[in-house]
């Protein structure tokens, strides 16, 4: 039986090791990643949904899109925080016009995984929109209710244009009409974490993003 329960692993450990060696080297990187990311999901995910790379390509692309569109002016950037803070820093550094900072609070959610339909800003701008053209960056846009409510402030402000950027956009639970001029990934109707998206105040810093279990919001519900 010991012979068995010591030949056992190390016959799958060999063959494993031949089929790797096998392997060309970029499909070797391929399964690396897949492998990596596989091993240290983290314990309450039930799936990755966009690895880090997915993102990144994504990131990049936006990134131009918004370069080109915005070509000769600079740009407010709007970061929504806390969720948005991660693509925000990565987006802005793809952005090659002039562009300057600013963060805002809002708060629709509480602790719960649907919205209140209630917002509330928490801390406002600390410059003047006026007469400036203003990129607001979400995380995600759900049921659209805390950028229905945004976008207009904004542009009451006297803003010279206000538009959306968000990672992932869920359009089918909208329940508010809001128009997402740059979108990184349409997503179903699952909630997720990770890449600065949180479930109560948690799991913000997994670099990819995931479908969080039933069964961690379960729990608190019930
Ligand atoms: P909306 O007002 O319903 O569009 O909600 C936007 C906010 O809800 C986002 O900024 C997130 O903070 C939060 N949210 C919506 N869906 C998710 C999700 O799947 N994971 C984490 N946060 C979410
Ligand atoms: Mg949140």
């Amino acid at each position: 039986y010991r012979c068995c329960a010591t030949a056992i692993p190390f016959c799958g450990f060999a063959a494993a090791v031949r089929t790797l060696r096998g392997l060309s080297r970029s499909k070797r990187g391929r399964w690396y990643v897949l492998f990596r990311e596989e091993t240290t999901m983290h314990k309450d995910l039930e799936k990755i949904l966009l690895t880090r790379e997915e993102i990144a390509a994504r990131v990049r692309e936006l990134g131009a899109q918004i370069t080109a569109d915005y070509e000769g002016r600079s740009i407010l950037l709007v970061c929504i925080l806390k969720g948005a803070v991660t693509f925000f820093s990565d987006l802005a550094r793809e952005i090659k016009v002039p562009a300057e900072f600013d963060f805002m609070v809002c708060s629709s959610y509480g602790d719960a995984t649907d919205s209140s339909g209630f917002v509330k800003i928490r801390k406002d701008l600390d410059c003047d929109a006026a007469n400036k053209d203003v990129l607001i960056v979400e995380d995600i846009i759900d049921t659209g209710t805390t950028l229905s409510r945004l976008k207009p402030i904004l542009e009451d402000r006297g803003a010279k244009s206000v538009k959306i950027a968000t990672i992932l956009n869920k359009p089918s639970r909208r329940k508010a009409n809001v128009t997402v001029d740059y979108n990184g990934f349409e997503i179903p109707d699952a909630f997720v974490v990770g890449y600065g998206l949180d479930y109560a105040g948690r799991y913000r810093n997994i670099p990819y993003i995931g479908i969080l279990k039933e069964s961690v919001y379960k729990a608190r519900i019930l």
